[in-house]
């Protein structure tokens, strides 16, 4: 038997448990990891409490959570690209990956590199290709300014960096006491909140060519209110202000990147080149407590489950 995160039913914090389940045998192209330490995410919670049920149906015991970094434990037929005793970073696409061991398609893993820590790796996949997949809709040009709200979030905070290696001047929305590490990446810190217009438009005196939201609640309109072209405004969260005015939501959940993209981020993370702020690791058991503190919004960087 071997342990895993377990909810029966649509639900707050308290409906998810931790449930011994029977040990998983890798079938043909499925690889058995021992789960290092696994990201969580706003996402997961959305589903959680049933928030996303039209898009995204579930059915229950539902297990949780996309990223993980573990051991190979074993293999099944044809996925012999790996061996037990190998260190990968991968993503289940069957919320799963919140628990000791797990299934994961061969496809959907790539080697860890020996310099990057587990909760650093537990945490890349969701955070890390939604960076990506934002910054490049966006398309950015060398000399060219982005905001980007949420800006020492998950995902905001590999964004700003990504957006920078593309050569933009980067306007990070977040509180104070993100703004010494924002600088810190050659970010302009600019605090959210009553007259956050005008310190962005002082902050940008050539104008604004971009904006990725991940947060909501308004910045996109904000986003239209600075004379940013709508094919250039991309939303991770505020769906209906995307649908209204014709934004951009990518990469989506159905069109996020894969294992090409997650070894391309490990690359930059091994050469030092890409940071991943852990704020917090919680044993698995605590995946209450997790999801306490991610769903208060106010996580730098990645919260991570270690098994
Ligand atoms: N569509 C997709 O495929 C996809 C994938 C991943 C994530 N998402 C969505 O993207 C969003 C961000 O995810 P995440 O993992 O980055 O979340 P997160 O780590 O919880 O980040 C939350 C961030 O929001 C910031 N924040 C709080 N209040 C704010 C405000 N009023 N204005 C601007 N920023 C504010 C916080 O900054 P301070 O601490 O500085 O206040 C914090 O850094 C979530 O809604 C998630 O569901 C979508």
């Amino acid at each position: 038997m071997t342990k895993a995160v377990r909810y029966d039913e649509f639900g707050g914090i308290d409906v998810l448990r931790i449930e011994e389940v029977d040990r998983p045998v890798p079938g043909d192209r499925q690889v058995l990891v021992q789960v290092k330490a696994a990201g969580i995410n706003p996402g997961e919670a959305a589903l959680r409490t049933g928030a996303m049920t039209d898009i995204f149906p579930s059915t229950f015991p539902s297990g949780q959570g996309s990223d993980l970094a573990g051991v190979v434990v074993e293999i099944g037929a044809g996925a012999d690209r790996f061996a037990p005793g190998d260190e990968v970073i991968g993503f289940s696409e069957k919320r799963s990956s919140q628990a000791e061991l797990v299934l994961v398609d061969v496809d959907n893993l790539t080697p860890k590199p020996e310099n990057v820590t587990w909760e650093v790796a537990g945490g890349l996949y969701i955070a890390g290709v939604t960076a990506w997949g934002a910054v490049h809709s966006v398309q950015l040009e060398k000399g060219e300014t982005i905001v980007v709200s949420g800006a020492a979030g998950g995902v905001g905070s590999l964004a700003v960096q990504l957006a920078r290696r593309a050569g933009a001047t980067v306007i990070g929305l977040a509180s104070e006491r993100n703004h010494e590490w924002l600088r810190g990446h050659g970010v302009i810190p600019v605090a959210y909140g009553d007259g956050v217009t005008d310190r962005i438009t002082a902050a940008a005196p050539g104008g604004i060519h971009a904006f990725i939201d991940t947060y909501g609640d308004g910045y996109v309109e904000l986003a239209l209110a600075l004379g940013v072209a709508i094919e250039r405004i991309d939303t991770l969260i505020d769906f209906p202000a995307a649908a209204k005015h014709g934004v951009k939501t990518e990469p989506g959940p159905n069109g996020r990147p894969g294992a090409q993209v997650l070894a391309e981020l490990a690359g930059l993370i091994a050469d030092g080149h890409l940071e991943v702020p852990i704020a917090n690791a919680y044993p698995l058991t605590q995946v209450r407590q997790a999801y306490t503190e991610l769903e208060r919004r106010h996580t730098h960087g990645k919260i991570v489950l270690r098994p």
